[in-house]
């Protein structure tokens, strides 16, 4: 994944299950380097390599196997890169004669921008509306109609490199000041490629298809580099999905800006103009909880509480809402959401596994079992619900049966501590089980 601009990383695939590298190239350091997901690597702990990494570097994105997370039917994708329909929509009807591609370029508005931003735009969270998914998107449409991006509302007074190009251009006088008229394609064509030696002469043509030739006679006499001081590239930006160049297109680009002084609360607001229901809300506060922000995790819980009524069968709102009340201690509410779930046909290993921790705290070790097996023959990759079958097993007095939970485990992921520490455990102290690990989410 990566053309290899500023680095790429690769995926493999273990028996459908697909992973990834925990080794990058990084073009900055021409060399390889452990990515940075493994900031003090005392484990090589694989990574899944969820839908979500696919669906902006890859196209015809198959489904994972229900109730998996990261194993594949066939091939995970069925072409490489950002292909054709990702902007032009469905070519079937054009190939047979009927109808003619979305031209992004005769879009307006939200639709034109969602062309793009469906990519571009990482945010701080991402939920998908009720009922529907990103991968449901073509574009047309209104991205807002299948998903909210968030990000916080105080985004890009923390400099260059904190947010994304999307957010950074939101803020820049050209685009709040031209009605509507400035999108990403002003600038960029995605057809053209802009060798080195051309680029100041072709972005200074785009800033002069707005501000007047007779203008810029007159500012910065022999500097014709527009963007080299107004959108000045950052030195060192860290990680891959940040922006370089600085889209905030500022009068004095140079100039630092200030942070807020005594930081208030940030606050998530979704991207755009389209509104959060507080389900929306609530989803995209629990996904920044799992980051350890304590603030973020109180407004889930009381978001999602009062979405709850609404949404009696949602999923995403029972499991999340289910976590959040396990972490706080609170078992019983926490054991009637994820149930709520799964009777809704959800899989999700992790309310599977989280609901079989509740279950063998009780005591209910028969109940938990049943749920560690289900979610670890979907999952075999999934190292945590391994141990926990394991410990269950042991538990159980299953110790044959929990040594080869923990050795299949180890199958993918030879390095997993905690499995490592258990197996040796249990080889030389086999009457003594370790207990099952706390709830964790994904
Ligand atoms: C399906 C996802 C997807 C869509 C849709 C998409 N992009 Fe991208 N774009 C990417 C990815 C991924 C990269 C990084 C490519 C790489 O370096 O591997 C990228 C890179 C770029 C770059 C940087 C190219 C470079 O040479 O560094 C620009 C500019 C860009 N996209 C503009 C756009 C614009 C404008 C649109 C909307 C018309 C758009 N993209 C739509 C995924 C997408
Ligand atoms: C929301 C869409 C999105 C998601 C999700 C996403 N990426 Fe990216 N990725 C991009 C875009 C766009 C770029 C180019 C960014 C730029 O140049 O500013 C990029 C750049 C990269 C690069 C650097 C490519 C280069 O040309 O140097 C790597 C490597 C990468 N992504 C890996 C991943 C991995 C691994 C995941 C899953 C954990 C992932 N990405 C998830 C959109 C995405
Ligand atoms: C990242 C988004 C993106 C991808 C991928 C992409 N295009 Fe485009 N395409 C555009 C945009 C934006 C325009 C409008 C450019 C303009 O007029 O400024 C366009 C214009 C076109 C046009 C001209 C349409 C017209 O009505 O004049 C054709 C033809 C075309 N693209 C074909 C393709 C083909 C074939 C592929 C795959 C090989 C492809 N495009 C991939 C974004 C994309
Ligand atoms: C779609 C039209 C459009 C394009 C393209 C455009 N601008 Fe602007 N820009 C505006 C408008 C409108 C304003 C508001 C002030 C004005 O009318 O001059 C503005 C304001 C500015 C400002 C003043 C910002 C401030 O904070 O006061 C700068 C600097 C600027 N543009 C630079 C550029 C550069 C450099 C480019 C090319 C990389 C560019 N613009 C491309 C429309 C555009
Ligand atoms: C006013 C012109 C302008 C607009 C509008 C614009 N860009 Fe850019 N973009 C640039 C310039 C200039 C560069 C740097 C190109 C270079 O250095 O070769 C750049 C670079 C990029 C890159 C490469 C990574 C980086 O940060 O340098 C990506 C990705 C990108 N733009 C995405 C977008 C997206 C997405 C949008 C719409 C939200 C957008 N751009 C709108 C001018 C623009
Ligand atoms: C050598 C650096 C430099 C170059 C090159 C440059 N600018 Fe500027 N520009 C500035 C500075 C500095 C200011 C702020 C002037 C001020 O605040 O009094 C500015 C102000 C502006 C403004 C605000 C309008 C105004 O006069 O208040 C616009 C618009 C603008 N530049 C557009 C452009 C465009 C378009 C280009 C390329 C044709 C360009 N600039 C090239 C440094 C530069």
């Amino acid at each position: 994944m990566g053309s290899s601009t500023r680095g790429s990383t690769f995926l493999f695939e273990i028996d459908g299950f697909l992973y990834k590298s925990p080794i990058n190239y990084f073009v900055q350091k021409k060399g390889w380097d452990m990515s940075p997901e493994y900031h003090s690597p005392r484990e090589m702990e694989l990574k899944p390599a969820p839908p979500a990494c696919l669906f902006c570097h890859a196209s015809r994105i198959q489904p994972p196997a229900p109730g998996a997370s990261n194993r594949y039917g066939s091939a995970p994708f069925l072409q490489d890169g950002v292909g054709c329909e990702r902007c032009h929509g469905p070519g079937r009807e054009h190939i047979q004669g009927r109808g003619v591609p979305v031209n992004p370029a005769r879009l307006t508005g939200e639709r034109r921008d969602s062309v793009c931003i469906q990519c571009h735009l990482p945010g701080e969270a991402s939920v998908s509306r009720p009922g529907k998914t990103l991968e449901m998107y073509r574009p047309g449409d209104l991205l807002s109609d299948y998903a909210l991006t968030f990000v916080y509302d105080d985004a890009g007074h923390g400099g260059l490199g904190a947010i994304s190009q999307v957010e950074a251009l939101a803020l820049s006088q050209c685009l709040r000041r031209s009605q509507g008229r400035m999108a990403c394609i002003t600038c960029h064509d995605p057809h053209t490629f802009v060798p080195a030696a051309q680029r100041v002469a072709y972005y200074r043509d785009k800033c002069l298809s707005c501000h007047t030739r007779s203008f810029a006679d007159r500012h910065q006499q022999g500097s014709p580099d527009c963007i080299g001081c107004h959108m000045p590239r950052g030195e060192s930006v860290e990680g891959t999905h940040v922006e370089v160049t600085d889209h905030r297109i500022r009068r004095r680009a140079s100039k630092p800006v200030p942070g807020p002084v005594a930081s208030p609360p940030r606050s998530l607001v979704p991207f755009g103009t389209a509104q959060a229901e507080p389900r929306d809300l609530g989803l995209a506060y629990a996904q920044v909880a799992l980051r350890g922000d304590v603030r973020a995790s109180q407004e889930a819980l009381r978001l999602l509480a009062e979405a709850l009524p609404r949404f009696p069968t949602d999923a995403e709102v029972l499991i999340r809402l289910g976590f959040l009340y396990q972490q706080l201690g609170r078992n019983g509410p926490a054991a009637e959401l994820y149930e709520r779930a799964l009777r809704a046909g959800s899989e999700a290993p992790e309310a599977t596994t989280n609901l079989g921790v509740i279950y063998a705290s009780k005591g209910d070790l028969r109940k938990a079992l049943a749920l560690w097996q289900g979610v670890f023959e979907r999952n075999p990759g999934l190292s945590e619900a391994g141990v926990n079958l394991a410990a269950g097993l042991c538990q159980a007095g299953e110790t044959a049966r929990a040594r080869r939970t923990l050795i299949e485990a180890l199958k993918y992921q030879a390095d997993f501590g905690r499995a490592r520490a258990m197996l040796r455990e249990l080889e030389s102290r086999p009457e003594r089980c370790p207990a099952p690990t706390p709830a964790r989410d994904r």
